[in-house]
């Protein structure tokens, strides 16, 4: 990891430990995009720019302004002066001029990362500062609107990421500056020659969030987004560009996401010339942030991430994984075993009380489930989603005798106890809406629209904000609670604030999303042993934003296995195994109606942050005699799924038959590999699967962790054998079945 500077070519030369960015400050002082990719030598690449490349004049002369920013590859690309490609910047002044031209300034070299006030990012302990990161801080100004922008850059040895935000400030001396409006202004943005890219998007909708999307790259616009307040089920502030014959473990491919769990948008543009722009910030739609010299003279953007991977898609995987564990996730609960859950949701749904959660949990113990989460309708009278959020008192009619007592009893059994909370909604039937009800959003003289039969509260607000932490904090002073799960079921609409004067409604979006993180970040304050978990009906805040606050999120309600593969695909695809909440539920199963083995169950969910989401008096003697052994393999093989790298090996949407992924210690001497046969054919051979993962020089044993695999002999075979030749996977009986295979070196 390096970031240095060449006066004689004016380029910065960005390193992670196998890739270069490289930037040149440009001839007419324009910061121009230069190199991504694979490390070049230290030759001067500044001929990459094509500066002398003139359509329109001989090249002794310098291109006109305007042709050379419709080409120049461009770091932070700015609205209205002659790039007609899509901005990274946009700003109007007050007679609604939007032209915008930065020009380098200065820079410097920090050592270790640049805090982001009040929004989640990246950082290194104190004492790594100087060995683990680095950051670039490029200072660029706009002398005539009196504006600076420094583009931030930061670095890391041990993984292959790049992080990217800017400042923008605004700080005229005079006191009666006109305000300056941004209406863009994104967190990253480089250009490439395209090469017959594909892209990668993550697609979805509720119970079917992040399913890998790959499509061949054309001309003009592709983007995803977000305007619903959330990252989303449907859009994820994800996307990678590859090379088209990039796989698992070969080619090129560069990967974007985005620290941020709001509106959003990532972006590809193929222009005339077949270049690629290849951008990911605040979605510009709905945004509009103002800046006044005197109050509110800075803005942050969030921060973005950039990954490139010559070792294709299980190459990028790693850099965003290790790059999420070691240097964005702070839970105490991060590198630890997290206790195995059973949440009563899919189990009673709202019907429930003391007496049938103290069954569950009395039940549960003797399997040696670790901790009873109570889900939705403890509170107010909700007996259905119809009432109550808000209402943050106990419902004594379920809870007879508080919830002290219901706690005490299940920690008396030998369980924890989690609890769940909408902090962010109120329905319209609540004590709390009758009191307050312009603390709901909505825009004066107009209904607000209802989903889930609630409304959403102004958390902007501090009385709001004041309210809901005090109602949360009361509930977890009242008992030993060591666990939330924070929901959030609905999207923004009618979005307004009564405290916002009129010209600030454009940065309504964005204040909501850094009060979730206010809120979050008082909580964890006041309870710093908290384990918190983040939902938003199943996965639609599933993203980097929130693992700065949870170290774990709810990954969807679809708890299918086979529905799950998709799921988990797609999100891991991204992000660590350690964080992606994933349970073992009842069949038929209540998302689809599909019914799997509960092996299979137990295995698709051992690949996450594991737990039982059903009601376990209620299942057979064969279920339950499953149970132990279930979460015997996830105590022996948590650390290994928590800390090691992630590897795709085939999937079931490409072959139409199987699913398989491994995970790897990162010393490569042990492996765990789960294999998912989705459909059985009869009469056919063993299929023999090549993993590149290992070490082609160590001598492996293989052998089967659970005990209905015993049938299969122990196999010894060298890493290079297992990469080339294959190792053996018997077909098994049956459809939706499933093995996990050990791999060990041998002394
Ligand atoms: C949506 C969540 O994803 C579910 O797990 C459950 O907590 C419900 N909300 C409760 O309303």
């Amino acid at each position: 990891m390096m970031i240095n500077f060449n006066p004689q070519t004016s380029t910065f030369t960005i390193e992670t430990q196998n890739s270069s960015y490289i930037i040149t400050i440009s001839q007419k002082g324009y910061v121009a995009h230069t190199y991504y990719g694979t490390k070049t030598g230290s030759d001067d690449v500044t001929y990459l720019l094509r500066q002398n490349e003139y359509p329109f004049s001989d090249s002794e002369v310098f291109r006109e302004k305007l042709c050379l920013l419709d080409f120049l590859p461009q770091e932070y690309p700015m609205e209205g002066i002659g790039d007609f490609r899509p901005a990274a910047l946009a700003v109007k002044n007050s007679h609604n001029h939007n032209a915008v031209e930065l020009k380098y300034k200065s820079y410097s070299i920090i050592d270790g990362t640049v805090e982001l006030p009040d929004m989640p990012h990246v950082f290194v302990s104190e004492a790594d500062k100087t060995s683990k990161a680095q950051t670039l801080a490029i200072a660029t100004s706009d002398e005539v609107l009196g504006l600076e922008v420094t583009l931030y850059y930061t670095v890391f040895s041990d993984t292959d990421a790049i992080i990217r935000f800017a400042k923008i400030s605004y700080t005229s001396p005079k006191k009666d500056t006109p305000a300056l409006f941004i209406t863009r202004a994104l967190s990253a943005s480089f250009d490439l020659d395209n090469d017959n890219y594909d892209m990668i998007t993550l697609n979805g909708s509720w119970a079917r969030e992040r399913h890998i999307d790959r499509h061949p790259i054309h001309k003009g616009m592709q983007s995803v987004s977000s305007n619903r307040g959330v990252s989303t089920h449907q859009e994820h502030p994800f996307l990678a560009v590859l090379a088209h014959h990039a796989d698992y473990d070969n080619g090129d491919v560069y990967g974007m996401n985005f620290i941020y769990s709001g509106n959003f948008i990532a972006s590809v543009h193929n222009n005339q010339f077949d270049s690629l722009r290849i951008q990911i910030g605040l979605n510009p739609e709905n945004f509009c942030w103002k800046l006044s010299s005197t109050e509110n003279p800075v803005f942050y953007t969030p921060q973005a991430v950039l990954v490139f991977s010559q070792q294709g898609l299980n190459g990028m995987t790693h850099a965003f994984h290790d790059l999420y564990r070691n240097h964005l996730i702070r839970s105490p609960f991060k590198n630890k075993m997290r206790p195995i859950l059973i949440n009563n949701w899919e189990a009673t749904y709202f019907d429930f009380d003391t007496e049938k959660l103290l069954k569950i949990a009395s039940e549960a113990a003797k399997d040696g489930i670790e901790m009873l989460v109570m889900d939705d309708g403890w509170f107010g009278h909700r007996t259905s989603d119809n009432s109550s959020l808000g209402d943050w008192y106990v419902n004594e009619d379920k809870l007879k005798g508080n919830l002290k007592n219901l706690v005490d009893k299940v920690n008396k059994l030998g369980l924890k106890f989690g609890i769940w909370f909408e902090p962010e909604m109120v329905s319209p039937d609540s004590a709390l809406y009758r009191a307050h009800p312009d603390w709901a959003i909505n825009i004066p003289g107009r209904e607000p629209g209802l989903s889930r039969q609630q409304l959403i509260l102004d958390i902007t607000r501090t009385e709001v904000q004041q309210y809901i932490f005090d109602s949360i904090a009361k509930i977890l002073h009242s008992a030993n609670i060591e666990y939330v799960k924070w929901d959030m079921n609905r999207q923004l609409t009618d979005t307004a604030s009564s405290t916002l004067p009129d010209d600030r409604t454009g940065e309504y979006f964005h204040r909501y999303t850094l009060a979730v993180y206010a809120l979050q970040e008082r909580l964890l304050k006041e309870f710093p042993n908290l384990l918190l978990e983040n939902c938003s009906s199943g996965g639609a805040r599933f993203d980097p934003g929130m693992f700065y606050y949870s170290p774990q999120i709810w990954c969807s309600d679809d708890t299918d296995a086979f529905e799950r593969l998709a799921i988990q695909e797609g999100t891991v695809l991204v992000y660590p195994l350690s964080t992606m909440g994933s349970h073992v539920s009842v069949c038929p199963n209540h998302a689809c109606g599909r019914t799997t083995p509960f092996k299979t169950r137990g295995y698709v969910a051992l690949a996450g942050t594991f737990g039982y989401e059903l009601d376990i008096t209620k299942l057979s003697d064969e279920e339950r005699r499953l149970i132990p052994s279930q979460i015997a393999l996830y105590k022996n093989f948590s650390s290994l799924i928590r800390e090691g790298d992630y590897n795709r090996i085939a999937s079931f949407s490409e072959n139409g038959e199987f699913d398989s992924w491994i995970c790897v210690s990162k010393d490569k001497t042990k492996a765990l590999m789960t294999f998912v046969q989705i459909f059985n054919h009869p009469n056919y051979k063993t299929r023999m699967i090549k993993l590149k993962a290992l070490d082609d020089n160590k001598i492996y044993q293989i052998s089967y962790p659970d005990e209905d695999q015993n049938k299969f002999k122990p196999l010894t075979l060298s890493g290079l054998t297992i990469k080339n030749a294959g190792l053996p996977v018997a077909r098994d009986w049956g459809d939706f079945q499933a093995k996990l295979i050990y791999i060990e070196e041998t002394k």
